[in-house]
């Protein structure tokens, strides 16, 4: 059987297209090449187009035996996702409910769902747990929110199962230096620390030095995107064997500043990195922290790379060799 992965060319979906490739499954990837990168196929079967494209799908399915979807394809930044809400209502909720009509025609009920820490919100408490309460503050955050629930009940409507996989802040690069991060424009704390290190930024500015922190700079839970990518393995391991619909937060339960992020780099790379303060970013609570205890005991998950230098390593490993991304 194979498994059709939407968004594989993209960060987290092409790391996992990978593993699954190493482990020998038969991968069709669909992507539109918006954030995709043609050069991250990892030697999978890639099919240009939407996921929207109904009768593209229905050609897809019918034409291959697929036993599960891993769904990355979305929008994911969360301002613009503020500014322009239909856009995201319409791409991740709109396409991906096409998606699933057409996995329904064709009795296709096992899907991975890219999900988000932005589903909470503001913490109440940390590191946050899986059933805490969900009050997303931006529409990036709601959409991830309504297709878990969409998914919930497709499960009890029509025996649709799916694992949905809440990433905290995904980073660093996969430990061959083959694939690694490239998103234009890029607004993720690491990437752009290392564009500082290797002299194609001037400084990093660091959104909020009076937040209620250890340093005044926020704490997220970074977490290398090769665990990301083991988890969907997992999820996908887990669902072939009949395990029920769930929502898991994907983590390390450990937190770091943004302070703490450029010192790593800094001793990383062995590069000095200006950094200014600058205003709090919209919208961004002040720790992001993951209780991930729940899908090690239900699906033995275990982070490889739980220590930031490790992850901080192997994203200088990617960028010092693709110092432009894939269009090097
Ligand atoms: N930051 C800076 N300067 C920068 C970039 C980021 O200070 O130039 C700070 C941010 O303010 C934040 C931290 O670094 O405190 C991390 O920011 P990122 O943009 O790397 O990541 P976020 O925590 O904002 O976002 C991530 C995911 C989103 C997801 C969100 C909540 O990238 O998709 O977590 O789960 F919505």
């Amino acid at each position: 059987m194979a498994v059709l992965v939407t968004g594989g060319l993209g960060y987290v979906g092409s790391h996992s297209v990978k593993q699954l490739v190493e482990r020998g499954e038969d991968v069709i990837v669909l992507d539109n090449l918006l954030f995709g990168h043609k050069e991250a196929a990892c030697g999978s079967r890639v099919v240009i187009g939407d996921i929207g494209d109904r009768d593209l799908l229905r050609s897809l399915f019918s034409n291959n035996r697929i036993d599960a979807v891993m769904h990355f394809a979305a929008l994911a930044d969360v301002p613009e996702s503020v500014a322009d809400p239909r856009k995201y209502y319409d791409v991740n909720i709109s396409r991906s409910l096409a998606m699933l009509d057409v996995m329904l025609e064709h009795d296709v009920k096992m899907m991975i769902f890219s999900s988000s820490a932005a589903t909470f919100g503001e913490p109440k408490v940390v590191p946050i747990p899986e059933d805490h309460p969900k009050d997303p503050t931006n529409p990036y955050g709601r959409s991830k929110l309504m297709l878990e629930e969409i998914l919930r009940e497709y499960e009890r409507a029509y025996g649709l199962r799916a694992i949905s996989l809440r990433y905290f802040n995904a980073s660093g690069a996969d430990p061959s230096g083959e694939i690694g991060e490239d998103h234009t424009p890029e607004h993720h704390l690491v990437p752009i620390v290392i564009q500082v290190a290797l002299g194609q930024r001037e400084k990093v500015n660091v959104h909020g030095t009076d937040w209620p922190t250890r340093d005044g700079t926020c704490v997220r839970d970074y977490v290398h995107v090769t665990d990301l990518a083991q988890a969907h393995l997992r999820g996908l391991d887990a669902l072939r064997n009949g395990h029920a619909t769930a929502e898991y937060n994907l983590g390390n339960g450990s937190g770091y500043t943004v302070m703490e992020v450029i010192r790593t780099v800094e001793e990383v790379t062995k590069r000095k990195i200006n950094s200014v303060s600058a205003e709090r970013r919209p919208g961004d609570p002040a720790v992001l922290v993951a209780s991930s205890e729940k899908i090690m005991r239900d699906l033995g998950w275990k982070p490889q790379f739980p220590e930031l230098r490790t992850i901080i390593e192997t994203a200088w490993k990617w960028h010092s060799t693709h110092p432009n991304g894939y269009s090097r």
